[in-house]
């Protein structure tokens, strides 16, 4: 049977020329499908004598699975060429650079309130916090700012639906605390010191080279039985030649109006030195707590006193790193922000 030697030839050659294996697939069906040369071959014995019909199938199936070796060691190969193929393109250069993560970095105002926070830790300042959205009572009227105080038109208040407020200033958080403090100590005959910081964000309808509708103030709030407005110097004073970093920084207090202090100051500062030598810059307000205020919070003003302050971390920080304007803080601009770190 020439016929089954030349089939037999014929494959073995057809599937060494492909090269993938949808190709090869497509040559099998050639020989071994439902109408393959050898399928064809297979069907034809019906018709021979039985004698003739087993020799011509055995020769028939030997070619067959002959047929199937080559066919079965060609997907072998093309599979190999494959996944050899495969691992060369994805081949790792082990001598390129590492991509790296890209790594975050503080806010130069955070680094400010934490610089804040640490210096007012070292004597016995805690931080407290309160709400962003704020109620009537916390923002002017405990503050000693009642409806038709003039005071009020100092703070252009965003209103949010129902009445309440963004807070124009972190001073609520005093009368907050405050309160907190007098429930918690409502058992004891003398109520114990109070010292905090409460750093966080304000807002105001404002906007400008020096003034964002978003910022951020620190208050602090010191209250006892004999604090007074000399502690408020020292304290101040100092925390302003550590934050700075400048033993010879001039820090001085100029009368000034707050409806919850009295009497009230602003702080300013002069550097001896940089770009704005000898320049008084306003860096804070402050006062000794207004008797209406602790009367407010259930603190008796004959016998407990206090001085609070209330100052402008964006402010500090643009002048202890040199930054001109305020809105650089607050556009997310990573070349201006790397700079930090
Ligand atoms: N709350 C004032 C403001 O935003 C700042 C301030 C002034 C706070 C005097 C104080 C203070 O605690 O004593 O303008």
């Amino acid at each position: 049977m020439d016929n089954l030697e030349q089939i037999l030839q014929e494959a073995q050659a057809a599937f060494a020329a492909t090269d993938n294996a949808a190709e090869l697939e497509q040559v099998k069906a050639r020989y071994l499908g439902k109408s393959g040369a050898l399928t064809e071959l297979l069907k034809g014995l019906g018709k021979m004598a039985p004698e003739e019909r087993r020799e011509a199938g055995a020769r028939i199936n030997q070619v067959k699975e002959q047929v199937e070796q080559a066919l079965q060691a060609r997907r072998d190969a093309i599979q190999q060429k494959e996944l050899e193929k495969q691992l060369a393109q994805e081949s790792l250069d082990v001598t390129l650079p590492g991509r790296g993560h890209g790594q975050g970095g503080l806010h130069p105002v955070t680094l400010t309130l934490e610089r804040i926070e640490r210096l007012f830790a070292s004597i016995g300042f805690s931080v407290a916090e309160g709400p962003e959205i704020e109620d009537d009572f916390h923002n002017f009227t405990a503050l000693n700012t009642p409806e038709d105080h003039p005071a009020r038109s100092m703070h252009d208040t965003f209103y949010v639906e129902g009445g309440d407020l963004l807070r124009t200033h972190t001073s609520p958080v005093q009368v907050r605390t405050m309160l907190a403090h007098v429930a918690k100590h409502a058992h004891l005959e003398r109520l114990p010191e109070l010292k905090v910081i409460a750093p966080g964000r304000v807002y105001r309808v404002d906007s400008d080279a020096t003034h964002s509708p978003m910022f951020h103030q620190v208050e602090g709030l010191w209250v006892g039985e004999d604090v007074s407005f000399a502690d408020l110097k020292g304290v101040v004073s100092d925390f302003l030649r550590g934050f700075f970093e400048t033993g010879d920084l001039q820090v001085r207090f100029r009368p000034s109006f707050f409806p919850f202090t009295e009497p009230s100051a602003e702080i300013d500062v002069a550097f001896m030195s940089g770009a704005n030598r000898g320049k008084w810059l306003e860096v804070a307000g402050c006062g000794m707590v207004h008797p209406n205020v602790l009367r407010h919070v259930n603190i008796d003003p004959t016998r407990y006193q206090g001085f609070a302050f209330g100052m402008g971390p964006d402010r500090l920080t643009m002048l202890r790193y040199g930054v001109n304007d305020l809105r650089l803080f607050f556009e997310g601009d990573l070349a201006f922000l790397k700079q930090f770190n």
